[in-house]
């Protein structure tokens, strides 16, 4: 059992550690607690904060938009299930968010659960500021915003070192001693914090920055109260700050991966803060697509694209489900089934045409050639991006199927 458990905890600070979508989710477990949510009044922080409470979580949503926070907290008043309350807080500003931790505390009689910081801004273009600089040659540079690092990796910083705080002090007080439920700390990162996004550099560095909070937490629960410390990676999603619209998606030209929805974000969050096998452990949240789409049948897609999508995202939802979108995308970078298979596949062109019309122009391609051989296969992709007037390198994927199917049919440790 211990061995089992040590095993467990290697495999997950390996990355290699599978979240298995198949376990039945205990949401009773999540009666009366308290969760903090910031950004909680749009976007994905709103949906979790919507999901949550219909669970009966008590939530208070810090956000800087004060319209959409009483918007947020009337509606889901009416929708029923736990209270919602609106705080508002400015997550880069330390008084802001320690008031409004303090107000969410007398509201709940000192209780804490969950905490999730989802406040969220995009990023600078670094073509764009830079060209900017071109309009007067003899001008100094302007200084560049730093709105993006002040949001995301300042004030999930704040937000960090506040939750393990109170967590740690309230995990001292006897009465928490009969607690089963772990407190929860779950990260909102993003693809952009795994893999390239090109010229968003504020926004990239600040996700790494958040993966690099989350990874020197989640072996460590233990010293604050036993807390259990998730991160989601979503690609883009539907919300305000993600894709957006359809047409967004079309204008950028996206190939190989479409925005996911709000709701596959939230069916990921709730699973990592209801179960408890959950624990250390990040997934993504990622729609790849083919002509048909991606499915069981592999209706309409190549067997090339179909392996990729597997190797990349390792265990699946349920089909049809909201949250069959939601990947455990192994976090070893060098690890066959991990992200070293999504980096070459976003280098190879799976994944590499975010924003492909627009930063690139129009007129690339992507061509990719599979030798398929009776234990493996090999893939030759090959991508042109006009902009850069060269081939880009030759990519070569060994695909080994025994190791594949091990993984398709193993999902849990
Ligand atoms: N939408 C996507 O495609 C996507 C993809 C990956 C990761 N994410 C991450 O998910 C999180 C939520 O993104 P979203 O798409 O729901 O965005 P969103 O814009 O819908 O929500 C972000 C919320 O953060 C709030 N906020 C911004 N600055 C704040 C501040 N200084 N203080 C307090 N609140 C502030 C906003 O008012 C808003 O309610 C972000 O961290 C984002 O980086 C989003």
């Amino acid at each position: 059992m211990a061995t089992d458990t040590t095993q467990k905890q290697e495999a997950r600070l390996r990355g290699a550690a599978k979240v298995d979508f198949t376990t039945p989710l205990h949401t009773s477990v999540l009666e009366n607690k308290t969760a903090i949510i910031t950004g909680g009044a749009s976007g994905i922080g709103l949906g979790i904060a919507a999901a949550l409470s219909q669970y009966g979580v008590r939530v208070g949503i810090l956000d800087i938009n004060e319209e959409a926070g009483l918007r947020a907290q009337r509606d889901l008043s009416i929708a029923g299930g736990g209270t919602v309350k609106y705080f508002h807080t400015d997550v880069t500003s330390w008084d802001s968010q320690l008031a409004a931790f303090k107000e969410v505390l007398a509201w709940s009689g000192n209780t804490l659960d969950i905490v999730i910081p989802s406040a969220g801004v995009r990023s600078h273009n670094m073509r764009d500021l830079v060209y900017d600089q071109l309009a007067d040659l003899t001008r100094d540079p302007t200084r560049p915003p730093t709105t993006t690092f002040d949001v995301n990796l300042r004030g999930t910083y704040y937000t960090t070192y506040l939750a393990l705080t109170y967590l740690t002090r309230f995990a001292s007080q006897p009465s928490s001693m009969e607690r089963e439920f772990k407190p929860q700390l779950l990260f909102m990162a993003s693809l952009a914090g795994y893999a390239e996004q090109s010229l968003s550099a504020d926004y990239a560095a600040t996700k790494y920055g958040v993966r690099g909070m989350w990874k020197a937490i989640r072996s460590q629960g233990k010293l604050f109260g036993g807390c259990q410390a998730n991160l989601l990676a979503p690609g883009f999603v539907h919300t305000d700050a993600g894709a957006g619209k359809e047409e967004r998606e079309e204008k950028h030209g996206i190939v190989g991966v479409k925005a996911a929805k709000t709701e596959d974000v939230v069916e990921g969050a709730v699973r990592c803060v209801c179960d408890g096998g959950v624990e250390g452990m990040f997934f993504s949240i990622l729609l790849f697509f083919g002509p048909g789409g991606i499915g069981p049948d592999k209706k309409g897609m190549a067997d090339g694209d179909w392996w990729i999508a597997r190797a990349v995202c390792c265990v699946q939802g349920e089909e049809g489900r909201p949250g069959c979108n939601n990947f455990d995308l192994c976090d070893n970078m060098e690890d066959f089934n991990g992200g070293k298979v999504l980096l070459d596949a976003i280098r190879g062109g799976v994944l590499g045409r975010f924003g492909g019309k627009e930063w690139f122009g129009d007129g690339g391609f992507i061509l990719r050639v599979y030798i398929h051989f009776p234990l493996f296969s090999i893939c030759f992709t090959t991508s042109y991006i006009p902009e850069y007037e060269c081939f880009k390198s030759l990519q070569i994927f060994n695909f080994w199927r025994e190791k594949l199917r091990t993984v398709k049919t193993n999902c849990a440790l």
